[in-house]
């Protein structure tokens, strides 16, 4: 627990699990008023409470009154080992209750517990549209490592896209064809290390990982999940997948295209992408979203064909944790 100095107005740190349901609805309540782009909901959490028990540390502050007007969280990365180094970081204070010392308070009972599971350091992301976060981070040491170039497709009024597959291979999906989700984890295999990050690559991990992480949830529509098939072997050649942003059922995410080797320079992710644009009109939803890393030249020229159109970057940061010994610029 942490006290505000003399002078402030009155806070303390609390952490909190999963299972108190009053702390974990003011946590989303806060985060979700804070950074409506970035939301969180009590699925997502239920889907990351089961998927990765006991890694994901939660903090709420309290003011004087009692009333929750911060929260943060930190853990797991989850497209790297568990052995990786830094841990995720999300900070969100009211805006009225900024600057007295919430912000800090939080980073400081994150940094204790990153600390504490042998971390180093922090990775996050936040839209460029946030200033006042970009300055706390700048102030503490975080620099900037990716810069993924985010844009939307609104589907109002738009004809569903017809895809095409070059000769040989055939279109289906996951819904179709739930056998092959094996073949798609070699495709992620295959195909992961070479999505430009600022780090490290991402990793598929093991098949069992890869399906609790990429598959097997409940905002991910098997429907959705399009897979182009070579049809000489059975194998999955490319897959194109939608995530519903949590909590909603109008907003969806492109949440990987991914393309054996072999099958690149073909036209497959364009074809796929195509097939989720259409399964998301049939389907009711409004508008999608998708985010390149800046250096990621095929996959954006793909979505600048299809008609997305660009929305506020989202900056990749690293930095310490609190009292690492980082002199302020
Ligand atoms: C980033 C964020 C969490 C900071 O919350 P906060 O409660 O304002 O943080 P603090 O009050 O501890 O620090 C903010 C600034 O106010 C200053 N401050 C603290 N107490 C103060 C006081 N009593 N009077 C005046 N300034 C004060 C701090 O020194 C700090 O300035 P600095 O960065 O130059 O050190 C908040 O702006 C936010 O929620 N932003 C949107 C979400 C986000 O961007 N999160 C970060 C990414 S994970």
């Amino acid at each position: 627990m942490t006290e505000a100095g003399a002078g402030s107005p009155p806070f303390r740190v609390v952490a909190f699990e999963v299972d108190d349901a009053a702390s974990l609805d003011a946590h989303l309540a806060i985060r979700n008023e804070v950074t409506p782009d970035n939301p969180d909901s009590p699925d997502s959490v239920r889907w990351e409470t089961e998927t990765y028990p006991g890694q994901v540390h939660r903090f709420l502050a309290v003011d004087g009154s009692g009333t929750p007007v911060g929260t943060a969280t930190a853990g797991r990365i989850w497209m790297h080992e568990a052995s990786y180094e830094r841990y995720w970081l999300g900070i969100w204070v009211l805006p009225a209750a900024r600057r007295s010392g919430i912000g800090q308070a939080l980073y400081e009972a994150v940094s204790h517990a990153g600390r504490e599971h042998g971390k180093t350091g922090f990775q996050t992301e936040l839209s460029e549209a946030h200033a006042d976060g970009h300055a706390f981070l700048a102030h503490r040491g975080f620099v900037e490592v990716e810069r993924t170039k985010l844009v939307r497709l609104e589907l109002a009024g738009l004809r569903p896209p017809v895809p095409a597959l070059p000769d040989g291979l055939v279109l289906t999906s996951l819904e179709a064809r739930p056998d092959l989700v094996p073949s798609v984890h070699r495709v992620a295999v295959e195909a992961f290390p070479d999505i430009p990050t600022g780090d490290e690559p991402v990793a598929a991990l093991s098949l069992e990982e890869f399906r609790a992480r990429d598959v097997d949830r409940a905002d991910v529509p098997p429907g959705a999940f399009a897979l182009a098939l070579d049809a000489a072997t059975d194998e999955v050649a490319g897959y194109a997948n939608l995530r519903f942003a949590p909590g909603s059922t109008t907003l969806a995410w492109h949440d990987m295209t991914a393309v054996r080797p072999a099958f690149r320079g073909r036209g497959l992710a364009l074809a796929l992408k195509q097939a989720t644009i259409a399964w998301a009109v049939a389907n009711g939803v409004e508008a999608l979203e998708t985010g390149n890393d800046e250096h990621n030249a095929p996959m954006r020229a793909v979505n600048a064909r299809l008609g997305y159109r660009p929305i506020p970057d989202s900056v990749g940061l690293h930095g310490p944790l609190a009292g690492s010994g980082i002199l302020r610029p």
